[in-house]
């Protein structure tokens, strides 16, 4: 990897999203064979979060672990001085003296850049407000094993235009994957953002469209994707959002407007019986949910393995 972080899918250059898919399936491998690879030994990773998690969390701290180093937990708000104002800049000057990365979950996405720029050691976004590249790498790679080829697949991302949504975006665009994002009127994602992946998507060929109308985004999709409808930082929001969403629920009868052999993805967590039913997210004939969380842990290590690994030095 050239890149010295992984803050946003954008920054990476296509190739680089293959070489991570690449380590992740050959680290992935060994892992189901039980046999030991351990190349970030003595290396540690602190791990900051400012928002709950539990797949992130867990699969960062047990892919550490497997890789051979140490998962350090920091709670920004609870046990860190940045909690108290310590400013991003010392934090990461500091941090770049004891650590060999850093993954951060927060709120701000500017952070999560400053983050980066004032440390010397690899840092890592596991979700901001804006982004979430670790998901979408984790979820992209879950579709080249279950499709021989996947471009010219099309995914139909249906619920907010958010942070999962925005990555999406970006990692469409750059694995030539076409990408319908469906979204209630004044929940789109940033036009900007969309006409910037439009952009890079014409290297790979792939199509960004947005949708206010579920049915029709969905209509012959491959992939049918979805998030909460409020993320976190948005609780307030909740029972306004339900209402704003009725009809964006991934249910049996939206579903059956998209390709028959479709599949359907969540990040997780699921608010169940909000954006998707249980019917169709324990569905083993067409949802991946799970080996799309599983996924999360096999990618990470090979994103932690590319950034931290010797070769680097
Ligand atoms: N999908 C995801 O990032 O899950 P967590 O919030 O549990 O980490
Ligand atoms: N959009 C969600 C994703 C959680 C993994 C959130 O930010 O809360």
């Amino acid at each position: 990897m050239r890149t010295k972080d992984l803050v946003a899918i954008r920054d990476l250059h296509i190739d680089e999203v293959f070489e991570i898919f690449e380590e992740s399936r050959r680290i992935k491998d060994y892992t189901k064979r039980g046999m030991p690879f351990k190349p970030l030994e003595g290396k540690t990773l602190g791990m900051m979060f400012s928002k709950s998690s539990t797949r992130t969390r867990v699969s960062f701290e047990v892919g550490m672990y497997q890789l051979g180093g140490y998962p350090m937990y920091l709670d920004i708000k609870k046990s860190m001085q940045m909690g108290r104002g310590e400013t991003v800049h010392d934090t990461g000057k500091v941090l770049s003296r004891y650590l060999d990365g850093i993954m951060i979950r927060t709120f701000a996405h500017d952070d999560v850049v400053q983050l980066a720029k004032y440390s010397s050691i690899p840092v890592i976004n596991g979700l901001t407000d804006l982004f979430h590249p670790c998901q979408i790498l984790a979820d992209i790679f879950t579709l080249t094993e279950k499709y021989r080829i996947i471009g010219g697949l099309t995914v139909a991302f249906v619920g907010d235009g958010n942070n999962v949504a925005n990555s999406w975006l970006f990692g469409a665009a750059k694995t030539g994957i076409n990408l319908n994002i469906v979204t209630p009127k004044g929940y789109e994602c940033d036009t900007k953002l969309v006409e910037e992946a439009r952009e890079i998507g014409k290297a790979t060929g792939c199509t960004i469209k947005t949708f206010n109308d579920p049915i029709e985004g969905v209509k012959g999709v491959d992939v049918i994707y979805t998030d909460v409808w409020a993320s976190m930082g948005q609780e307030d929001e909740a029972a306004k959002r339900i209402k704003e969403f009725e009809g964006y629920q991934i249910n049996s009868k939206l579903v059956s407007h998209a390709n028959k052999d479709y599949k359907v993805m969540h990040c997780l967590p699921a608010h169940r019986g909000e954006e998707i039913t249980d019917e169709v997210i324990d569905d083993e004939a067409h949802s991946i949910v799970f080996d799309e969380a599983e996924n999360r842990l096999h990618v990470q290590k090979g994103i932690l393995y590319l950034l931290m690994g010797e070769f680097k030095a």
